[in-house]
């Protein structure tokens, strides 16, 4: 089964064609740096810039793939949640395209899409269920039980901030650019991850939650009181607000195991999955294997919802979505609870 993939959500254009759930074919993301000026995604820049790449990116497919539009069998669209000019854009183009192809649509969550991007990676022997899937992006802190590949019970979520949004703005408060996760990693190699001792968020053990403003708000205090004045004094900050992040999600999903004593693995997928500090300190911490993506899979791609896609019209042999009203609704909410 030929599946197109198209992901628009927020700032990274992708297009993807998978042969099934997991042979990628082909898989491209067109990032948008002109964002990086305003030290920020501007939504409608964005859209504007998905309009600009989305069809070459299309036919950069077909035609790499050697495969024409009319062997597509299946179009996979992120469908939300997103910055909704650029959701308009990537799902009226696969809703245009797949009636002119008379072809079945399905609409993806993204968040629900990462855990796939992530599992791309693992030898199929390797996935089994049941597992718990920790989703770590810009916008959600969201930890999944997972039965089959399109059951997804929303174990926690971040009552405030997600984990990489802190990172960017702890960023932010140090100077340190956009986006903070990497910049925040590599000064926290150098730094002193005991100098500044860090709150401790959601500290009751059996609450299943996350939550990072708290560890924000501590740095804004923080840095009131006593201003950083050498580069020694922001490595250390970064490696102790670093140390308290992570430690955090790892604390989080070991009570998770406890609570889901039949987990097979834990899948980690989303921008802050690239963290080579949180890689080790999973595979140290938790009693059960720990995936993690192959890089070009953390962050947005459209490789992941062409293969969510796939199991999700498995499931439901769905027709196609013709009825679905992009601009007001999608079927698979986003909601924190539905997640
Ligand atoms: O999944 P993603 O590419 O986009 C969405 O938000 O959906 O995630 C981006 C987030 C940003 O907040 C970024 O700072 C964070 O992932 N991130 C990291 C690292 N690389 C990216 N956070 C911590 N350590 C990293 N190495
Ligand atoms: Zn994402």
């Amino acid at each position: 089964m030929l599946i197109l993939g198209i992901e628009s959500s927020c700032d990274d254009t992708g297009v993807a064609l998978l042969n099934g759930p997991d042979e990628v074919l082909y898989s491209q993301v067109a990032s948008q740096w002109v964002h990086e000026r305003f030290g920020g995604v501007v939504p409608e820049i964005a859209a504007r810039e998905h309009l600009v790449s989305l069809d070459p990116l299309v036919n950069d497919a077909l035609s790499q793939a050697k495969v024409a539009a009319k062997d597509i069998d299946l179009i996979a669209v992120t469908a939300g949640p997103g910055l909704v000019g650029c959701l308009l854009v990537g799902a009226c183009y696969a809703k245009g395209l797949a009636t002119r192809l008379g072809k079945p649509l399905v609409p993806i969550n993204h968040v629900r899409a990462h855990v796939h991007g992530a599992l791309l990676g693992i030898a199929k022997k390797e996935r089994r269920y049941p597992l718990l899937a920790l989703v770590v992006s810009g916008g959600h802190t969201h930890l999944y039980a997972m039965a089959s590949p399109t059951e997804f019970e929303l174990v926690a979520h971040s009552l405030d901030d997600a984990c990489g949004e802190s990172f960017d703005k702890v960023a932010k408060l140090l100077g340190l650019g956009y986006p903070g996760g990497p910049v925040v990693e590599k000064q926290a190699k150098q730094g002193d991850p005991k100098r500044y001792p860090m709150p401790t968020p959601v500290k009751e053990s059996a609450r299943m939650a996350f939550s990072y403003s708290g560890l924000k708000t501590h740095i804004v205090n923080l840095l009131r009181q006593e201003p950083l004045t050498t580069a020694k004094d922001k490595a250390d900050l970064c490696a102790s607000f670093q140390q308290a992040a992570l430690n955090h999600l790892t604390r989080k999903l070991a009570k998770a195991i406890e609570q889901y004593p039949d987990t097979e693995a834990i899948v980690i997928s989303g921008g802050v999955s690239a963290n080579q500090a949180f890689r080790r300190l999973a595979e140290a911490e938790l009693r059960v294997p720990v995936h993690f993506p192959a890089l070009a899979y953390c962050s947005d791609n459209a490789a992941m919802i062409a293969s969510l896609g796939y199991y999700q019209f498995q499931q439901h042999r769905a027709p196609s979505y013709s009825s679905w009203d992009v601009f007001s609704s999608y079927p698979y909410s986003s909601s924190s609870t539905a997640g």
